[in-house]
């Protein structure tokens, strides 16, 4: 089994694969579609970040086994061709989660001590010593707009730093510690001192944030996005921060980003005082790299070693362990008949099931069966060969 990794991924994921018996090539950049093909002969794991696509032509003219993003986004793999061709796609949505919460911490401290303001000044050789305007955030209220994985994480930090928390949750979501949940976006504006969004990317949170809801927030109050761009009408923040109203902001996401290094950044909200401005860095520290490739290549060694397809993004989920058992796994479309149709061969070659897991995804469908011994060469064939199969591993 061998895995090439691009795009400079980080040292942790070699760890993993090398503990796996899996052999690792790598390159530093990203590849071309046709340089990709000709890299991917002889090899049956890819690990690519957002600079490599994985497209349609790449899966035909190949022989990958399962692809790795080792990153949040998976929007430069073709999910559909790769699912379609039983090529199992992971990612890691939580493993920058910790990072996201630190920038945010630093900015309400930042914000509501107005350093900002204080480092420019000092840049430009002015020396403006004042307690004016600064804050401690001890017992200021934080409201969290989006208690998942990140905006519960940060509850817990927060208070922890003696901030007293709020959230409101599209969904049903337990609160950790002393937080609050509140029973609408208003009463949360009515009440906080900091306002954080961490919503997702879903299409009906654009424009989630505008005017009305940035006049619903104290006097006074600072505001952070971390999370999604086209969330925030940047205009309508623009002008409540030039009147005062909100004393503060922290943005790392823009409806607009540079597509790459050293591209302008135009926002209206350049220049203006008290406003931290970063380039979308939330999540992009060392230790995220390390995580990210440490648990993006779990999921590939698990898959490999017991067919687990837990956390996968394309495929069924099923979650097994590598636990020595003889085990078939079975990527197929999902169509009436299938298990049957397995069963009964594996009952005419007189095979003693010991366990079975399906799942279904759209019209993909994954068969887990753990068998009492290896099966022979020509049930495995029998298997292969019905007409419903994407791909067959014995295990
Ligand atoms: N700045 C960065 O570098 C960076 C890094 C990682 C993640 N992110 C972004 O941060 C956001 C949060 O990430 P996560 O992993 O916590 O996501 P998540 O899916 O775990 O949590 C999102 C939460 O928001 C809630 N939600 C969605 N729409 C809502 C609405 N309109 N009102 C109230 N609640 C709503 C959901 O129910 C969910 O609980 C995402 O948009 C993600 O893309 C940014």
């Amino acid at each position: 089994m061998k895995a090439l990794l691009l795009e400079s991924i980080h040292t942790r994921a070699h760890e993993v694969f090398g503990a796996a018996g899996i052999e690792v090539e790598t390159r530093p950049g990203a590849l071309s579609e046709d340089d990709l093909i000709e890299a991917l002969q002889g090899v049956q794991l890819l690990g690519i970040r957002s600079g490599t696509n994985l497209t349609a032509k790449v899966v035909e003219n190949t022989d990958l086994l399962a692809v790795g993003a080792f990153c949040i986004g998976t929007n430069q793999i073709d999910l559909a061709a790769t699912a379609d061709h039983g090529v199992a796609a992971f990612n890691a949505p939580y493993s920058n989660t910790r990072s996201v919460v630190e920038l945010v911490i630093a900015e309400i401290i930042s914000l509501a001590r107005r350093l900002p303001e204080k480092t420019q000044k000092m840049h430009g050789g002015v020396w403006d010593k004042s307690a004016h305007g600064s804050h401690e955030i001890r017992g200021r209220v934080l409201g969290i707009v989006g208690y998942g994985n990140i905006g519960s994480q940060l509850s817990v930090v927060a208070e922890a730093l003696g901030l007293r928390v709020i959230f409101f949750d599209a969904a049903d979501k337990l609160a950790h510690g002393n937080a609050r949940r509140m029973p609408t976006l208003d009463a949360l504006l009515a009440e906080a001192d900091v306002v954080s969004l961490h919503v997702d990317g879903r299409p009906g949170n654009a424009g989630l944030f505008g005017a009305e809801q940035f006049d619903k927030m104290k006097p006074r109050s600072l505001f952070i996005n971390a999370a999604r761009g086209m969330v925030v009408d940047t205009e309508a923040l623009r002008e409540r921060i030039l009147s005062g109203h909100i004393a503060g902001a922290a943005l790392d996401v823009f409806p607009v980003e540079p597509k790459k290094q050293g591209d302008p950044f135009e926002s209206p909200l350049r220049g203006l005082d008290n406003v931290i401005l970063t380039p979308h860095v939330g999540g992009s520290t060392q230790e995220a790299q390390e995580e990210i490739g440490g648990f993006v290549a779990g999921k590939l060694a698990a898959y490999v070693a017991a067919g687990s397809t837990a956390n996968s993004v394309n495929l069924p989920e099923v979650q097994v362990a590598n636990d020595g058992i003889a085990r078939i796994t079975h990527l197929h479309r999902s169509v009436p008949g299938v298990l049957a149709e397995i069963v009964t061969i594996l009952g005419e070659a007189d095979v003693n099931i010991l366990g079975q897991q399906l799942a279904t995804r759209g019209e993909i469908g994954y068969a887990v069966i753990d068998v009492e011994s290896p099966l022979a060469e020509s049930t495995v064939e029998k298997l292969a060969a019905l007409p419903s199969t994407i791909r067959l591993r014995a295990l």
